[in-house]
């Protein structure tokens, strides 16, 4: 039986952040964050313009251990006193995987504790129940550089995916608009602060799938709307980029309107019992001012409620995956040592992959 409070240690090194974590759970379901470690691998990959998967796991395999000593330092616990180790064992880029995987295997052998084997995107959609009380079922909009997808969260281990990307996924689309104004990498923010400076008037870039009736989402299309309009512009001065971005920005902003309506209604479909349900929206994109005033303004038109977990729990995080292991290990959930890594590995088993949806078995 598993003990009323818990203290689990996260490990995250699926993609470009290096990870370790350590949170406490309460019997009654209750979460505590002691520490959160992140080492951002930015600055080794920015040359590159993008990740480098041999950079990436070279770089874990330097800094984790002494990231999971600082984890625990911060959390002020000896490893004798955890109950578990969690470590991302998929989707991601294998090199890092078998970096964390392994790392968590031996903690747990050495200390002959329970291992968890956490999918990413998990971590990602129970990460608002680590801070406060967020029943089930609620509704997920994950947008970051790998993956944009609606996700309907039913309990742990319960998800249904209502959605995806047929093409690129946001964050992607957002990196890839940056680069083609030379905005470097990783393009999100930057396109956000110039979009503030723009006119989102100017260019009347396309709102992918707008009115469709499924809950999918396509960025190729704008992408390359918005190739064709820098191309003709030719020699960019300061505010052609910034109406390109903030137009960009505008065209993202109504086309997730949009889509979330949808997912709204399938919601409502699904769980008519549910009177005041929540919408979660996780990923690097959700930093995004702009988009984040419209998740506002569409929950409350809808009568959802917003909950978005802080900046640093809404981008790649070990917290995550310590929380997605406690919330398991309650419900005796653990994996055998020989779990083997997952480079892919869908969230939701049941929905079929959908072609070219995201930087599949890249960034979650
Ligand atoms: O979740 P995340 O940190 O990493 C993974 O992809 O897992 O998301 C990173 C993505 C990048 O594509 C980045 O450009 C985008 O999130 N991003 C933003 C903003 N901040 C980060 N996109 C739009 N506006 C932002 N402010
Ligand atoms: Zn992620």
């Amino acid at each position: 039986m598993t003990p009323q409070i818990t203290y689990i240690l996260g490990i995250e090194t699926s993609c470009d952040e290096t990870a370790a974590a350590v949170v406490r759970r309460h019997g009654g379901g209750r979460g505590e964050l002691l520490s959160n470690v992140v080492l951002s691998q930015l600055k080794d990959h920015a040359p590159f313009g993008g990740v480098v998967p041999e950079i990436a796991a070279r770089v874990h395999v330097t800094h984790l251990d002494g990231l999971v000593g600082r984890a625990m330092a911060e959390a002020g616990i000896e490893f004798d006193a955890l109950h578990g180790v969690a470590a991302t064992a998929g989707p991601g880029l294998l090199g890092g995987l078998l970096v964390g995987l392994t790392a968590g295997k031996a903690i747990s052998m050495a200390w002959d504790i329970p291992f968890l084997a956490i999918n990413h995107l998990e971590g990602h959609a129970l990460t608002p129940r680590l801070l406060a009380d967020c029943p089930f079922p609620y509704l997920l909009l994950l947008i970051s550089g790998g993956h944009t997808q609606f996700q309907l969260v039913e309990g742990v281990g319960r998800y249904k995916r209502l959605g995806t990307t047929i093409d690129d996924a946001l964050g992607e689309a957002f990196d890839k608009v940056a680069k083609l104004l030379g905005l470097g990498y990783p393009g999100g923010p930057r396109v956000e602060s110039y979009a503030k400076r723009g006119d989102n008037k100017r260019f009347d870039f396309p709102r992918p799938l707008k009115g469709r009736a499924d809950c999918n989402f396509s960025f190729s299309g704008l992408k390359t709307a918005v190739r064709e309009v820098v191309h003709g512009l030719g020699e960019l001065t300061e505010q052609d980029v910034a109406d390109v971005c903030a137009s960009f920005e505008l065209a993202v902003a109504e086309t997730l309107a949009d889509r979330l309506k949808r997912a709204f209604q399938q919601f409502r479909e699904m769980h008519p019992d549910v009177e005041s349900p929540t919408l979660v929206v996780a990923g690097g994109v959700a930093a995004n001012q702009t988009l984040r005033g419209v998740f506002e303004t569409v929950s409350n038109r809808h009568g959802f409620k917003l909950n978005v977990p802080p900046f640093n729990l809404c981008t790649d995080n070990a917290a995550m995956i310590a929380w997605a292991g406690a919330e398991r290990l309650s419900l005796g959930l653990t994996d055998n040592i020989d779990f083997a890594a997952r480079p892919r590995w869908p969230l939701d088993n049941v929905s079929a992959p959908v072609y070219g949806s995201g930087r599949l078995g890249a960034k979650a």
